[in-house]
């Protein structure tokens, strides 16, 4: 499949995928989100790609929302079709088994706000500007956001943010936890893909399985949770970069991963 909308190329083992869609903001209509759906599932496939970061075209924006222009002559059953691919395109986000970074480098509203809760963890510009204005446009969020905001920023701030449709800048969005980091736009890609080396650098195996303990656990009790982290840490025993990474420590040098 050809992209129109979005891009996706590879710095060494980073996987960088950017939402292209300049003269809308970026703006999520049924053809980015399909494309953005069928470039995922190659990313899940490819044992190349060790860490994700996803970012907005051009200086002005991440992604400023779904389209409202598609979005304000659908009716019922067509409105829920758009919100489940969307849903279904964020989940399978969630769920790489990759670490996914997203690098907010200016408006990231609604499905923008939306897509960067579905990511591992947020960097954001000084320009970023965070928020869910569905209900001043007569909707709910539709592609996570009543699920996932709440889980990152707690479900006060979470609230507060849905109900009021208000924006907040990136040093708010850092004070409730929303980003991890602010930088200055020029050196956004730099922290991204600095942390993301810091990631790759690591066994593999073990960063994937951890990944998918967290995202198992946050959603049930803890006691199933640290079943699931019991099961994942016997099986790190079974790679050949559990012994590599003891050897190298044990033999005060430095680990050379494999992968396997
Ligand atoms: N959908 C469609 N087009 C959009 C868009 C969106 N979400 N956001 C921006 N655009 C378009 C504008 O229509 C405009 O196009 P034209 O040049 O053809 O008129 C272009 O992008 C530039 O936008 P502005 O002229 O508005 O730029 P600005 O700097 O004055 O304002 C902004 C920037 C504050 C982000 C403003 O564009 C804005 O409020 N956008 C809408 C944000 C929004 O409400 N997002 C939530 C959408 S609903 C949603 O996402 C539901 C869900 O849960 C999934």
């Amino acid at each position: 499949m050809s992209y129109n909308n979005i891009k996706f190329e590879k710095d060494g083992v980073i996987g960088i995928l950017t939402i292209d869609r300049p003269k809308a903001l970026n703006a999520l209509n049924t053809e980015t989100v399909t494309e953005l759906n069928d470039c995922v599932g190659k990313i899940e496939n490819d044992p190349e790609v060790k860490v994700v970061i996803i970012t907005g075209g051009g200086s002005k924006s991440f992604v400023a929302g779904a389209d409202i222009v598609e979005m304000s002559t659908k009716n019922a059953v067509e409105g829920r079709f758009f919100g489940k691919i969307a849903q279904d395109t964020f989940t399978r986000i969630e769920n790489l088994p990759q670490p996914v970074i997203a690098a907010v480098n200016g408006y990231a509203l609604g499905g923008g706000c939306e897509l960067a809760c579905a990511c591992d963890f947020r960097y954001a510009s000084e320009n970023a500007k965070f928020g869910q204005p569905e209900v001043g446009l007569g909707i709910t969020p539709g592609f996570g956001g009543t699920q996932r905001l709440p889980r990152v920023v707690g479900r006060g701030y979470g609230k507060e943010l849905i109900y009021t449709a208000s924006m907040i800048d990136a040093e708010e969005a850092h004070r409730i936890g929303l980003v991890n980091k602010v930088v200055p736009q020029e050196q956004l890609m730099d922290e991204a893909k600095k942390t993301a080396k810091k990631i790759a650098s690591n066994a593999k195996i073990a960063v994937q399985l951890a990944k998918a303990a967290i995202n198992r656990g946050i959603n049930c009790d803890v006691i199933t949770g640290i079943a699931y982290e019991d099961e994942v840490f016997g099986l790190c025993f079974a790679t050949e970069d559990q012994k590599e990474g003891m050897a190298a420590f044990v033999e005060k040098r430095k680990a050379n991963f494999t992968d396997k």
